[in-house]
């Protein structure tokens, strides 16, 4: 993250089996230096103790506003804070939220602080789909409050849909996206968005292949906020780092550049956005030998791998597509300046060469990017407008790109 400063955090929690889960909340806070107050409500003790939120945000905790009264905590803490996460959320404190209640230290604290709210529920599905907790949280995104999707999977029954609290590193991450950028806008709702992410492998025979140092991170950023301002999305991913699948989205696994064409085009007729942000080998091995190829064993050795091209999956959308109609296709450019041009003019000649809508231009020259957690570089659209992008989070440039794009969508 391209945070440097330390920031005053409150984490709040309530009282959720997924209470557990907030321990790392504040673990992932803490490390990147920031100061952490957590606040539970009373119920969100009987699954976590006093004791270990005190020991991991070194803090003391208080749930109510009855101790320590002459210190007026929650006035004191809600205005002292930079930032509110509440994780998890459970549908009876997004209730009395909406409500504007503030019979506990958590909600007073709530209603005092001028700082970013950001919510990240957790509830059986049927709650969450439930019209009264749906309508708690449409008033609370009304009331600039992010409330972030649950993300889909097994429940603590036999239950699986949405309603699973996010990974802790998906809740770090996005607030702390909104602590330097704001509320997430649901510009994206009733859109369908596909990102492809990561790098293909091209087999050489059953045990090698041909690959590049793409982790996807910035991929599953943009597939991560696409979801959280309200888009449906699938992500194609090839190989990546281990990486929490984005709230709601499907993921779709892929090996090889043909494989991701495939599924690609599969699902091109239904999508509002294309965004290929994978690292497309651009040459594969001709024949993939059935069986190990062995060490000087003649002519199908190892020594002589004959290749060729990979279809270029980003140009293949932009001439399916009729002119003037969606998909909205936005492709990405790892460049590095040189004696010809600079990586922006680089760029500039890509984006005219592929033509698509945007093109992500990212100045790879000083091994920047591949698996870092931040990014930079410009967003250029086709009609000439050039975005510059300052090095920040892949979150906050995926925001970014996202906000240009979803302007035309
Ligand atoms: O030509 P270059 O590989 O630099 O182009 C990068 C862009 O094109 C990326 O958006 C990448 O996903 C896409 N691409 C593709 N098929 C290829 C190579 C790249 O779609 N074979």
């Amino acid at each position: 993250m391209a945070h440097t400063a330390a920031k005053r955090i409150v984490v709040g929690v309530s009282g959720g089996i997924a209470a557990y889960k907030a321990c790392h909340v504040v673990r992932g806070f803490t490390e990147l230096g920031h100061e952490v107050q957590v606040i539970p409500t009373e119920n969100a003790l009987r699954f976590v103790g006093k004791a270990t939120f005190e020991a991991l945000s070194h803090n003391p905790v208080f749930t109510s506003v009855y101790e320590e009264v002459d210190q007026v905590r929650h006035v004191q803490v809600g205005q002292r804070a930079d930032l509110v996460v509440i994780a998890p959320a459970t549908a009876d404190l997004l209730a009395r939220l909406a409500q504007g209640r503030a019979n506990d230290m958590l909600t007073s604290t709530v209603l005092m602080t001028g700082a970013p709210v950001v919510i990240a529920p957790a509830m059986h599905t049927e709650m969450w789909n439930n019209p009264a907790t749906q309508a708690n949280v449409a008033l609370l995104r009304d009331r600039g409050m992010t409330v972030l999707e649950p993300a889909h999977g097994r429940l603590t029954g036999s239950d699986t849909g949405p309603g699973r609290l996010l990974d802790p590193e998906q809740i770090v991450d996005l607030a702390l996206l909104v602590l330097s950028t704001g509320m997430l806008p649901r510009t994206l709702a009733g859109k369908r968005v596909l990102v492809s992410a990561g790098g293909t492998r091209e087999a050489i025979d059953p045990v090698r292949f041909i690959g590049n140092h793409s982790s996807g991170r910035q991929g599953f950023a943009i597939a991560e906020v696409a979801a959280h301002m309200g888009a449906a999305v699938t992500v194609v991913a090839g190989a990546t780092d281990r990486l929490p699948t984005p709230a709601g989205a499907t993921v779709i696994a892929v090996d090889s550049a043909n494989d991701m064409q495939q599924v690609i085009a599969d699902e091109f007729a239904k999508q509002n956005i294309i965004i290929m942000a994978a690292a497309v080998a651009d040459v594969r091995p001709k024949i993939a030998a059935a069986t190990k190829l062995k060490k000087g064993s003649g002519t199908a050795d190892l020594q002589q791998i004959d290749l060729c091209e990979n279809p270029d999956i980003l140009r293949g959308l932009v001439k399916r597509r009729a002119t003037g109609s969606q998909p909205i296709i936005v492709g990405f450019a790892a460049e590095t300046g040189d004696t010809a041009a600079t990586a922006l003019e680089h760029g500039r000649a890509k984006l005219a060469r592929k033509g698509c809508d945007w093109l992500l231009v990212n100045d790879v020259s000083q091994d920047q990017v591949f698996g870092k957690p931040t990014n930079a570089g410009w967003l250029l659209s086709a009609g000439g407008e050039v975005l510059e992008l300052p090095r920040d989070s892949k979150f906050v440039i995926a925001r970014q790109l996202l906000e240009a794009v979803a302007q035309q969508a």
